[in-house]
């Protein structure tokens, strides 16, 4: 499965980048905001560390808009995916859209029937949306799994990658894995969390203790 990060923080990318599980990223319009920064510099900037898909959502509310955005994202690197909402408009812009063989991401996701539709517009990439399920006492990993059902039901005429997002820790990455998504965007803290456990380091403590005791030296 692939990683991505949810992130409009260049320090953060930069940071991450540098342990080889960043294999994408993801921003939003919020992310963007919190940023502070400008969003075509931004995309500039995040291009020139990472090579994976770099996701771009537009902003307007007609499929035509949000065409004339995209034209104005691409030419900015040529990692732009171009993220759309999981609206009628959204859909006809992903479906001229990807005709042209432009990566597409429809986002805010959260049925299986839309994402039935997503990928019927000629969707890359499907984002459904698991915390926000979570925190409305449904199940984001139900849902996973019957995207991934139904997705694999039509091998022949689906292609679109299931991009598992609004990841809230460590355990909905692997939740997302184990319901077959191929890939998964995480806020830089959450990602920051999956080595961590524990029983590593208190392993760790007690391993570098006893080597302490022998008085030996690897060097
Ligand atoms: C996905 O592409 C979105 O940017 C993101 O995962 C939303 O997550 P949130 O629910 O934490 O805002």
């Amino acid at each position: 499965m692939e990683l991505f990060l949810d992130s409009a923080d260049i320090e953060e990318i930069r940071d991450l980048a540098k342990t080889g599980l960043v294999d994408g990223i993801t921003t939003n319009p919020s992310l963007v905001a919190k940023s502070g920064g400008d969003f075509k510099t931004l995309l500039k900037e995040i291009a020139a560390v990472i090579k994976g898909p770099i996701s771009a959502e537009t902003v307007a509310p007609k499929a035509e808009g949000m065409i004339e955005e995209a034209k104005k994202l691409l030419p900015i690197a040529e990692n732009i995916v171009i993220k759309v909402p999981l609206t009628w408009e959204g859909l006809k812009a992903t479906r001229a859209l990807s005709r042209e063989g432009v990566k597409v991401n429809v986002t805010l996701c959260f049925s299986a029937a839309q994402a039935l539709a997503a990928a019927k517009a000629g969707a890359f990439y499907v984002s459904p949306f698991i915390g926000r399920l979570d925190d409305v006492g449904a199940s984001g990993s139900e849902l996973l799994q019957e995207i991934r059902a139904i997705y694999d039901n039509y091998p022949d005429s689906i292609e679109t990658r299931i991009l598992a997002a609004s990841i809230r820790s460590a355990d909905h990455i692997a939740e997302a894995a184990l319901a077959g998504a191929d890939c998964a965007t995480a806020p830089p803290k959450i990602l920051r969390q999956i080595v961590h456990h524990p029983l590593t380091d208190k392993g760790l403590a007690a391993f570098l203790a006893d080597w302490k005791k022998t008085g030996q030296s690897i060097l």
